[in-house]
């Protein structure tokens, strides 16, 4: 019985395929690796001394998927492989609606006709949209997000909703993540973003690096404490293990049907000069930054109420904001350029 982890070449999904094989899981990965490299994959096999099953596809190739639910015989399927931009899906939504809506589709289609009714989704706290209050609790309605790339996570789990509507077996769970950063420990694995990094650790760690001059922090005059946004930052590798809670909650809970939300963060909202000052003392690297004007979209702040997850999935964010960044800064020291030939 194997796991197929679809985008398992990426930041979150390689370092979910190593939680899963230490959790003595077998998994499948297929990946167009768009945006990651097969190098993940091999770094993940050599860390844990398992071999992975490494397919390179695209989740809207139905005939592809076809050929993987033959050839393997596949008990459940995470689901991480989207475009996750958000500036760029307002500038090409079509391909944003093409691969995570579509995309989707395609998966839960192939996974209908064979018979795999275990899914687990790659959603995201931007379903809350502008109008829920903070902090985000699970039983919110979907809100409106600013971004195409938010509209597609909330018509995925719409998409869910009437899937498990209309097929009584479906076992449906959406790990909303709130805003993951850091590396594993070992340094070998980490987030590797193609071009000008979109989230603000990559940045950091890239100047740190002399990659980059100086980081821009958008707005200082929002309504938090000092000014700047606030998120709820959770070690990747928190995340990843929250993945192998889900399926462990679906695989002893075989009674279960439908379709669940859990929140995955910390609880705690942090200034992005929390963390340029908490990244500067934990690894003595200094980040020039300069304040710029507010991004459009972007919100004051907003964390996760993550009681569901902590009590049902017995999980919980462990690792400290400090371990964040030294983890992060291990995988950018080691990788400056990620993982092309050093
Ligand atoms: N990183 C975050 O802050 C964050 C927050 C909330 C939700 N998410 C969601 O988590 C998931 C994983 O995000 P990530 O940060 O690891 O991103 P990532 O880009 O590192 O990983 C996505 C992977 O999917 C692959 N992929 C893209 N399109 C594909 C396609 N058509 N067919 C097959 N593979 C394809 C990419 O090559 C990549 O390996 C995404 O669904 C993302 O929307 C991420």
């Amino acid at each position: 019985m194997q796991v197929l982890v679809t985008g398992g070449a990426g930041y979150i999904g390689s370092h979910t395929v190593l939680s899963l094989l230490q959790s003595q899981y077998d998994v499948v990965v297929l990946d167009n690796l768009s945006n990651s490299s097969v190098e993940s994959i091999k770094r993940v096999e050599h860390i844990t001394g398992k071999s992975v099953t490494f397919i390179e596809g695209d989740v809207c190739d139905k005939a592809k998927l076809r050929q993987v639910f033959s050839d393997y015989t596949i008990e459940s399927v995470i689901h991480f492989a989207a475009l996750k931009a958000v500036g760029e899906s307002a500038q090409i939504p079509l391909s944003y609606y093409q691969t995570n809506v579509h995309g989707s589709v395609c998966l839960l289609e192939v996974m209908q006709e064979n018979k795999v009714n275990n899914f687990i989704f790659s959603s995201s706290a931007t379903v809350y949209g502008e109008e829920n209050q903070v902090p985000y609790v699970e039983t919110m309605k979907l809100g409106t997000p600013s971004s195409p790339y938010g509209a597609t996570k909330v018509m995925v789990e719409r998409i869910l909703a009437d899937v498990a509507l209309a097929n009584a077996k479906f076992r449906g769970v959406s790990l909303r993540y709130f805003n993951p950063i850091g590396a594993h420990e070992s340094g070998m694995i980490g987030e590797d973003p193609k071009g000008i990094p979109n989230n603000l650790l990559p940045y950091v760690a890239q100047v740190a690096v002399g990659k980059r001059d100086k980081l821009s922090i958008f707005g200082d005059d929002y309504p938090t404490q000092d000014g700047s946004c606030e998120r709820d930052y959770l070690h990747v590798m928190d995340l990843a293990q929250g993945h192998v809670a889900a399926l462990d909650w679906l695989n002893c809970h075989g009674d279960f049907t439908g379709v669940e939300a859990f929140n995955l963060g910390t609880g705690n909202g942090v200034s992005v000069f929390a963390i340029v000052n908490t990244f500067e003392q934990a690894t003595d690297q200094r980040i020039p930054f300069e304040v710029s004007p507010r991004r459009a979209g972007d919100l004051a702040a907003f964390w996760a109420n993550a009681t569901k997850a902590n009590q049902a999935l017995n999980w919980q964010a462990k690792r400290s904001l400090q371990q964040m960044m030294i983890d992060t800064w291990r995988w950018q020291s080691n990788n400056p350029n990620g993982y092309l030939e050093q």
